[in-house]
């Protein structure tokens, strides 16, 4: 088998992502760890899942929680050790799941002994391993106001894109980049699988470090390091690392264009499998969550489509609504209100697209976001920068609905497994907030209840894998510009699957496209289990459907 084979696996896989510190807690300390994963691997493996992301495992200061890493080699002692990671992996292994980590390599942590001595002065072995100068620029970082700051030690400023105990790494420095290839060798020998690596497209800053445009918040630097000079270099030498081993990569890019991602993907420079877009994560928001505007489904379509089209032939897509840094997508895109309708109609939107699906933990429940009473309960370093620095003539009230919007750590409350105190994540009081409605949304309730959200998640998940068109076929959008249906189609072949969801909260009448009426159709899902019944033979009516609120249906046709 050659790496590329090798690496195929991912095509037909669906991905777990685990942010451990609120996923389960094994030893009763109030952190979700590496025991607790252990125990609940049967329960990922049970949504027909075969891979899972762990976010960032490594020890770590906690001010950007786990991204700001202070050992790349070791486990945080809040998780367990090296001994319990192996179990987890081997384990994992056994059950048919690959593992992939999380690579963190724009930055490491203040507190890594890198930095500790590059800071003592500009001649001892590290000191070129950051980015130090004697002048900051006017570049703002993305979690805690300009990206400078000044190092008393060394009496020079050092770059920080992230938070400010978020160092940038000096990639330029060769000797930075031994320090990676070592890195991925340590993980790989080990026996993990791949690598999702954060903000990757953001690791070769232009030389010299020019201004860039001031009156920008956040993004008026981007054209400086956003796909540098040196990426596709540096890229390659860690492509070359990850294909002895076959290992899978995939990047983070935010605010990546498709035509520069497919450098990443395709052709002479490709160094990644997948990449995590995310102008699909703007559907209700401008550039981030914090700049909110109503959620618009045509929006949503149009990104997804322009993906699954411009990279049809020529590479392949990571499909996701929910991560870590993101509020919950059935509070954004779907209706607390409805919330199976939604939670479903959800699913269905984006697993049958054509890619490589993600599910972050709490997702496959339709977990909601979390709305706390007061910034200071808040610990995601973003949201407190957010509250504090724009729109300080607002009153606190509006100031915090922004907050409610916009927070990373509604994704971050602990995974609501039963209803029993603490949510059966642990029965020692959590390191962060349940969500209050635990007792209502949890995995022990849906686990019996046929039609719901996570046993909807099994039953795609399940269609999807036995399915070559579902899984290769070509996608086509129809009706992109109705307001409330999603529709595409996917085909190979002569077989072709029937998308259809509806994103209204009211009954909505709806008319196929001419050529699909009188079409032999057969329904192979829905989430209204009551309305119609699956594996029943139809005949695609010709004077439209009367749609329920969230419906979504899912027709499998044959063409002569
Ligand atoms: C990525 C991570 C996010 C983190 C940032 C800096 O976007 O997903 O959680 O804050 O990088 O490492
Ligand atoms: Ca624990």
């Amino acid at each position: 088998m050659d790496t590329e084979e090798k690496r195929n696996w991912y095509k037909t896989a669906v991905f777990y992502q685990i942010w451990v510190r609120s996923f389960a807690d094994g030893n009763g300390d109030g952190i979700g760890d590496l025991y607790g994963v252990y125990d609940k691997l049967e329960y990922v493996r049970s949504l027909g899942v075969n891979a899972i992301w762990f976010n960032p495992l490594y020890p770590s200061p906690n001010a950007d929680y786990g991204y700001d890493i202070a050992d790349y080699c070791d486990i945080h002692p809040d998780y367990g050790d090296l001994d319990q990671f192996r179990k987890v992996l081997d384990k994992a292994h056994s059950l048919g799941m690959k593992v992939i980590m999380d690579l963190v390599i724009n930055h490491t942590s203040d507190e890594h002994p890198w930095f500790i001595e590059s800071r003592k002065g500009k001649d001892n072995p590290y000191s070129d391993y950051y980015i130090w100068r004697d002048e900051p620029n006017n570049w703002d970082s993305f979690l805690e106001g300009n990206a400078w700051e000044y190092d008393p030690v060394r009496g020079q400023y050092y770059l920080h894109l992230f938070a400010k105990k978020q160092p940038d790494l000096n990639m330029d420095n060769p000797k930075v980049r031994e320090e990676v290839k070592k890195i991925l060798r340590f993980w790989l020998d080990m026996g993990v699988d791949g690598f999702r690596e954060d903000v990757i497209n953001f690791i070769s800053k232009r030389e010299g470090l020019p201004d860039g445009i001031g009156f920008l918040p956040m993004i008026g630097s981007m054209m400086h390091y956003k796909d540098g000079p040196h990426i596709h270099e540096y890229m390659k030498e860690f492509r070359e690392v990850c294909d002895e081993y076959g290992a899978l990569q995939i990047g983070e890019g935010p605010m990546t264009t498709v035509s520069s991602a497919l450098r990443y993907l395709s052709g002479q420079s490709k160094s990644l499998d997948m990449m995590f877009s995310f102008d699909h994560m703007t559907a209700d928001c401008l550039f981030t969550e914090y700049i909110h505007r109503p959620f618009k489904l045509v929006r949503l379509k149009k990104a997804l489509s322009k993906w699954q089209y411009k990279l049809a032939d020529k590479a392949w897509n990571s499909l996701y609504l929910e991560n870590h840094d993101h509020p919950r997508v059935l509070s954004r895109y779907g209706s607390e209100r409805l919330h199976r309708e939604s939670g479903t109609a959800l699913a269905t939107a984006y697993l049958f697209l054509r890619g490589t699906p993600f599910i972050y933990q709490g997702q496959e429940i339709g977990m909601t976001n979390i709305r706390l009473r007061s910034i200071d309960q808040y610990m995601d370093v973003s949201s407190r920068t957010n509250y504090y620095t724009y729109h300080l003539k607002d009153d606190e009230s509006r100031r915090l609905k922004r907050i409610h919007f916009s927070s990373r750590d509604s994704a971050r409350t602990p995974m609501q497994w039963d209803g029993t105190k603490y949510a059966g994540f642990s029965d020692h009081k959590p390191w962060f907030y349940v969500n209050p409605n635990y007792k209502r949304i949890n995995v022990a309730k849906q686990q019996f209840e046929p039609d719901s959200i996570l046993n909807y998640y099994r039953r795609c998940i399940t269609l999807r894998s036995q399915s070559r068109t579902l899984l290769y076929g070509s996608y086509r959008e129809y009706v992109p510009g109705h307001p409330y249906v999603y529709l595409y189609e996917r085909r190979l072949d002569n077989i072709s699957y029937l998308i259809l969801c509806s994103f209204a909260k009211e009954p909505l009448p709806f008319l196929l496209p001419k050529k699909f009426r009188h079409h032999k159709a057969e329904l192979v899902l829905t989430n209204y289990p009551s309305k119609h019944k699956e594996g029943e033979s139809i005949i695609l009516p010709e004077g439209g459907f009367l749609l329920s609120p969230y419906e979504a249906l899912v027709y499998r046709m044959k063409y002569r």
